[in-house]
């Protein structure tokens, strides 16, 4: 008897999805170290934790794809692309690449709603809430980084940016937590 619960073009998509989980840890993991040895060790560390927080993302994609039956393709994760040319770039390829992630899950959430399989539409909710989080992430960085002069900010603005990113917590607050109480 097939125990397969999963259609051919949402397994692959799912398998697609779960390498673009680790090139994303791949990039992270890239920019990281280009922000270390630029002597931004507090940046550094924030990229790090979302390296490990991508292959997080990868591994719930793996099991699910196994707890429902199908076959997980490991294949070969495509190299970072080139190191950012400053602070400002950097946070602008997070941005685009969260962005990019989110385009690819929103596909797979319209494959899962055509073709009724409500359990990959669910699983994929998490993912969809996920990545409001990280873009919101990124882009209330690219806010501050703006804010202290873009391009042009100071070493001593980017000295506080470093050290405030070593403990800065790694989840953005979403909007529908919000309440009039807590705005
Ligand atoms: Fe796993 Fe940042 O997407």
């Amino acid at each position: 008897m097939n125990t397969n619960r999963l259609s051919k073009t949402m397994s692959d998509g799912l398998n697609s999805q779960m390498t673009k989980e680790a090139a994303a840890a791949q990039i992270y993991l890239s920019y990281g170290a280009w922000a270390d040895s630029e002597g931004y060790g507090g940046i550094a560390n924030f990229l790090f934790r979302h390296a490990s927080e991508e292959r997080n993302h990868m591994m719930k994609f793996l099991e699910y794809i196994l707890k429902r039956g199908a076959k997980v393709k490991v294949e070969a994760i495509p190299a970072p692309p080139q190191d950012p040319t400053d602070i400002q770039d950097c946070f602008e390829k997070v941005f685009q690449s969260e962005i990019d992630n989110t385009n690819a899950i929103y596909k797979l959430v319209k494959i899962s709603f055509d073709e009724g399989d409500w359990a990959t539409w669910h699983f994929l909710q998490w993912f969809v809430k996920e990545q409001t989080e990280e873009e919101t992430l990124a882009m209330n960085l690219l806010d501050k980084i703006k804010i202290a002069g873009g391009k042009n900010a100071s070493g001593d603005v980017l000295y506080e940016l470093d050290r405030d990113l070593e403990k800065a917590p790694d989840e953005a607050s979403l909007a529908e937590t919000k309440t009039a109480e807590n705005p």
